[in-house]
């Protein structure tokens, strides 16, 4: 019976005497999302038609039908002359249909040994690993604009925090190639996470494997995967690769939102530390002075839907048994809305801080209140053979009597100095300078110029740039 002469009119109709209500096929449609991955879901198709013509489950003459009536119908899809129907569910169905139209009987030999459960896990990760590598290269040009912006501003100083209090001196590259660094774990996790991605379902079938006789090898050398998976009934029901892939997106995200949040608050009056260029800015509709940093908001507040789909979809596997249920539908719009977002902030963020400007004046400046040389006197001390804790608790005392006269360091006289130690010499001076204070720290991964200007190169060499 043709699938039209079937009372439900499905592919799987065969055993229904009734109609689908219009309801559930609206309620359990996933066409209007997974039609995305039809370019993935095309590519296995060929591979497993061309192992069914190897184990001539097909001949070779069906499996060139299928392949050519897949070519056009992909190009169908690429030039959007293809109607995605709601009825015929999702992407799967929705391809397999129209290549069954296209080339006859030839095409309903497609699903042989084959399932949507290993199907559409098959679709997704072929997918992700696609997304994987277009993630590396966004986060790559975001990490190429911190690095332009580290050499433009190598030498200015500002004020390190911790507790957003301020606690020493650091260079301004120091600060913004710490966050090369975490983008270079960013792209290190999504390249790990390749192992769990890259592993080949096809061949579980719906869930316990099929009795004829397949070779999934084949196919995994076919779509470029070098492992099979081993258990049919895990497969089926594993979104684990997923579920990786999304923290990985969580931690880029974590860390844009940690950068927006300083850009936030740099842009302010009160800190006056940069300025973002008036094209990345927007104004108030009622507040004609306004010049408000939305970009870093919304990335900062874009945080928590991709938050959102990690939880999202924990929550969706938690409770199933093994193996496939239709929850696992759900699996893909926390996905590709926690991408999309992703990839758009990391995108805007490369833009944003070519188009941002340090206030260099303004940040040494900020150095100057705060005793922020503090440590450096009780390291002097520390290299005069004095125990640290005493040392700590002589400067402690210095930073009281100076909060209480209302001076800085620097203001202080030898004479002053040593009525706190003995131990304190006219080379002091040479340590109370910020300049001073941020060359001295030379220990690995420290913020002296050395230090900042190996791992800038550093950094140049691996992105290729000059
Ligand atoms: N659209 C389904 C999904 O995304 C495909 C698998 C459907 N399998 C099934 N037995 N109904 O999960």
């Amino acid at each position: 019976m043709a699938d039209q002469d079937k009372p439900s009119g499905k592919m799987w109709g065969g055993r229904f005497s009734e109609a689908t209500a219009a309801s559930v096929e609206a309620f359990s449609a996933s066409i209007q999302y997974d039609a995305r991955l039809y370019h993935h879901d095309i590519m296995g198709s060929k591979a497993h038609a061309r192992m069914l013509a190897r184990q001539q489950l097909i001949t070779e003459e069906e499996c060139e039908a299928i392949i050519n009536g897949l070519t056009a119908i992909e190009e169908d899809i690429d030039q959007g002359r293809f109607e995605f129907k709601s009825e015929l569910e999702d992407i799967h169905m929705n391809i397999e249909k129209a290549l069954t139209d296209r080339i006859g009987p030839a095409g309903a030999k497609l699903h042989t040994a084959r399932s949507r459960n290993d199907q559409v896990n098959l679709d997704f990760r072929l997918y992700l690993r696609d997304q994987v590598a277009e993630m590396d290269t966004l986060l790559a040009s975001a990490q190429s604009a911190f690095v332009r912006l580290a050499r433009k501003y190598l030498g200015a100083i500002m004020p390190g925090y911790t507790h957003l209090q301020r606690a020493q001196p650091v260079l301004v590259s120091h600060h913004l190639l710490a966050y090369y660094e975490m983008f270079k774990r960013d792209r290190e996790r999504l390249q790990a996470s390749l192992q769990h991605i890259n592993v080949l379902p096809l061949g579980s079938a719906a869930l316990a494997g099929t009795g004829l006789p397949i070779d999934r090898e084949f196919v995994a050398r076919e779509l470029g995967f070098p492992a099979v998976s081993a258990n049919s009934m895990d497969t089926s029901g594993d979104r684990d690769f997923a579920l990786e892939f999304l923290f990985c997106l969580n931690l880029i995200h974590m860390h844009l939102s940690r950068l927006a949040e300083e850009l936030v608050l740099w842009s302010s009056k009160e800190f006056d530390f940069v300025r973002i260029g008036d094209r990345y800015c927007t104004g108030s509709s009622i507040m004609p002075q306004k010049k408000n940093p939305d970009i870093p908001e919304l990335i900062r507040g874009k945080s928590g839907r991709v938050t959102g789909a990690l939880v999202s979809l924990l929550m969706t596997v938690k409770g199933l048994p093994l193996t496939y249920n239709r929850d696992l539908q759900e699996d893909k719009e926390p996905v590709f809305d926690a991408l999309d977002t992703v990839k758009a902030s990391v995108s805007i963020v490369a833009e944003l801080l070519d188009n941002t400007e340090f206030n260099v004046e303004r940040l040494l400046d900020a150095t100057h209140g705060g005793f922020m040389t503090a440590t450096d006197i009780a390291d002097y001390l520390v290299c005069k053979n004095m125990p640290f804790r005493q040392a700590h608790g002589v400067v402690g005392r210095i930073v009281a009597h100076c909060q209480q006269q209302d001076m800085e360091l620097t203001e202080l006289t030898l004479a002053e100095l040593q009525e706190f130690s003995q131990d304190i010499e006219e080379d002091i001076f040479k340590v109370l300078s910020v300049e001073g204070s941020v060359n001295s720290r030379t220990s690995l991964g420290g913020t002296a110029i050395e230090r900042v200007t190996e791992a800038l190169q550093k950094a140049e060499q691996t992105l290729g740039i000059k």
